[in-house]
């Protein structure tokens, strides 16, 4: 039986990856701030509905980022509004988590949703664990106590993980390929703890020292059943989304590689 696997439509990247994404399975992007996240899980969701004609969900957490992601796209004339098949669900900050799978489930169902993203898995799994203890009026006290509380599993007893597991399990029963925005911390871990190990995919986006400069690039640190590359790939945020690279080309290249 042959895997069957989707196109991400980012350039350069699909052939890196034995062709696509198996379809089904649940994929980690991730990386510090401002390396990317959103824009590759963007892209691989505005590129599904736009040229594969793939129904897309993508799920933004919190009311304000809803213009992040429109103005984003806009910068790469992604014309979200005039593309049917892709549908932005903009989840407030306050809904609980296990509320937010049904309502993705009952608009996968309608729209036959093959392709979910999810901004931010990070942004969930904080605010979820502090409405579900009723620490929402603790929060606005004692900020720094609550936050630490509800994000580093040494305080919360693993209640994170364990909410994971159970809100990609319940992910995972829709169908559909999802992607998870998650953030890591400094030391390369992901600040659940345990996202990196429970999604079938881990995409990392960083910055490294290149020839004398800091240049963008991403890593495919596992995707399950796949023959992937170990090596690092430059990321161009060009004019109309993204395209990987292979770093030795940025050295010839002077399109792609800027002093
Ligand atoms: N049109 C563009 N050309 C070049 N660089 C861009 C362009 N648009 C965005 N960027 C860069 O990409 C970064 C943002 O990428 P993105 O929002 O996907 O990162 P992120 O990893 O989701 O960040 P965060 O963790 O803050 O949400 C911006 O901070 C900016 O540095
Ligand atoms: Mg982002």
């Amino acid at each position: 039986m042959t895997i069957e696997r989707l196109k991400t439509g980012i350039k350069g990247f699909d052939q890196l990856v034995e062709g696509g994404i198996p379809r089904g399975y649940q994929i980690m992007v991730s990386g510090l701030a401002g390396t990317g996240k959103t824009i590759f899980t963007l892209e691989t969701l505005y590129r599904g509905a736009k040229e594969f004609n793939e129904p897309c969900i993508y799920a933004v957490i919190g009311e304000d980022n809803e213009k992040v992601i429109r103005d984003q796209a806009e910068r790469f004339n992604w014309d979200l509004d005039k593309t049917p098949n892709f549908k932005l669900l903009v989840i407030p900050v306050t809904e609980n988590n296990f509320d937010l799978v049904s309502r993705i489930k009952e608009e996968a169902a309608k729209m036959g949703a093959k392709r979910i993203g999810i901004d931010s898995l990070s942004a969930l799994t904080v605010n979820s664990i502090l409405f579900e203890r009723g620490m929402a009026n603790k929060l606005m006290e004692h900020a720094d106590y609550a936050v630490a509380e509800s994000l580093d599993p040494k305080y919360n007893g693993g209640a994170t993980q364990h909410l994971i597991y159970l809100f990609i399990a319940n992910m995972q029963a829709i169908g559909a390929t999802v992607f998870y925005v998650t953030d890591l911390q400094a030391n390369g871990e992901s600040k659940d703890g345990v996202s990196e190990y429970v999604g079938d995919g881990l995409i990392k986006l960083s910055t490294i020292e290149f020839s004398g400069g800091p240049v963008r690039v991403l890593k495919i640190e596992k995707l399950r059943s796949t023959k992937t590359p170990l090596e690092y790939f430059g990321l161009v945020i060009g004019s109309n989304g993204l395209e990987t690279v292979p770093l030795s080309k940025w050295l010839s290249n002077e399109r792609l590689y800027k002093k």
